[in-house]
């Protein structure tokens, strides 16, 4: 008989959530097939709460799960699978609304989640248990044709998250929030009219500047770690998102963030 219960209450371990993990995305609409080690960091990242998250079990196995984390007063889904051979059942349906009672009991405000474009039995899922299209976030790899440092000058993490919140149009997503960088190596660049704040393996986190040209020579700088990776940009960021085609960036995701506003229940 399948269980669906808390990660907390399951008795189960980070293992046995990373082997559900593994089966249930090895037909994923990307490759996403992290080590262990991988796998943890980034839940730990996210904020990744125990008690928040749900899991079906079928003989003291995982066989689809929420993970889910918890920041202040929001909630956010850091992934949901099913393995494929209990899938059409209901479970991530059962799963989702158990997080989203969850959430609810805790006063929770808001629930957020991303889906990739094209991967509508999820996103059809997510419309099921009420969640609507908040914005859309584009992907990028830059290969930038002209690496140039000299108009930035390397700082630190505090000033330059203060300077990019100050230029900043739009709230970085959750994996790119400040909260989630806590800890993570990064290489900060400070620019007289911006910054950028650059992750490992080229992965550029947040950047923002008072104008286009200071923003071009954010990312000219930011291309002298190697090849860029920007990960949820807001698509209605129209400086951004044109000077990247400019320099030949190929978009390779589009997802879709979705938000279900909770009301208070108490
Ligand atoms: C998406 C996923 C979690 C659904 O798991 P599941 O346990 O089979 O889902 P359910 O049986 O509860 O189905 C819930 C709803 O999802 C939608 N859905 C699920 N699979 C679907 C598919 N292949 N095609 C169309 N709709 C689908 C349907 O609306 C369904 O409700 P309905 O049957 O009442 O129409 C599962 O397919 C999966 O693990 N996929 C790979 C990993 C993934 O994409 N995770 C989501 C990342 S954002």
């Amino acid at each position: 008989m399948t269980r669906i219960v808390s990660f907390s209450g399951s008795g189960l371990d980070l293992g046995a959530l990373h082997d559900a993990m593994l089966a249930a995305f090895s037909d994923y609409i990307v490759p996403l097939q992290p080590d262990a080690a991988t796998f943890k960091a980034a839940l730990s990242a996210r904020g990744f709460d125990p008690e928040a998250s749900f899991v079906a079990i079928d003989d003291n196995e995982v066989i689809g799960f929420w993970n889910v984390a918890t920041r202040n007063t929001k909630r956010y889904l850091i992934g949901s699978g099913t393995r494929i051979e209990h899938r059409g059942r209901g479970l991530a349906s059962r799963l989702g609304m158990a997080a989203i009672a969850a959430a609810q009991n805790a006063g929770i405000e808001s629930f957020w989640l991303e889906v990739i474009e094209g991967n509508t039995g999820a996103e059809r899922l997510y419309r099921k248990l009420g969640f609507e299209v908040a914005r859309k976030l584009d992907c990028y790899r830059l290969e930038h044709p002209s690496p140039d440092r000299s108009s930035c000058a390397l700082s630190d993490f505090g000033t330059v998250a203060t300077v990019i919140q100050r230029y900043a149009t739009w709230t970085p997503s959750w994996q790119n929030a400040t909260d989630s960088l806590d800890g993570a190596q990064l290489t900060p660049l400070l620019h007289e009219k911006g910054g950028v704040l650059i992750g490992a393996g080229g992965l550029v986190h947040q950047i923002a500047a008072s104008d286009p040209c200071a923003l071009e020579e954010l990312l000219a700088a930011a291309a002298t770690v190697g090849s860029l990776t920007l990960v949820n940009v807001d698509s209605a960021d129209s400086a951004l998102c044109s000077l990247l085609q400019k320099l030949g960036a190929h978009r390779f995701i589009v997802q879709s963030e979705m938000r279900l506003s909770l009301p208070n229940v108490s």
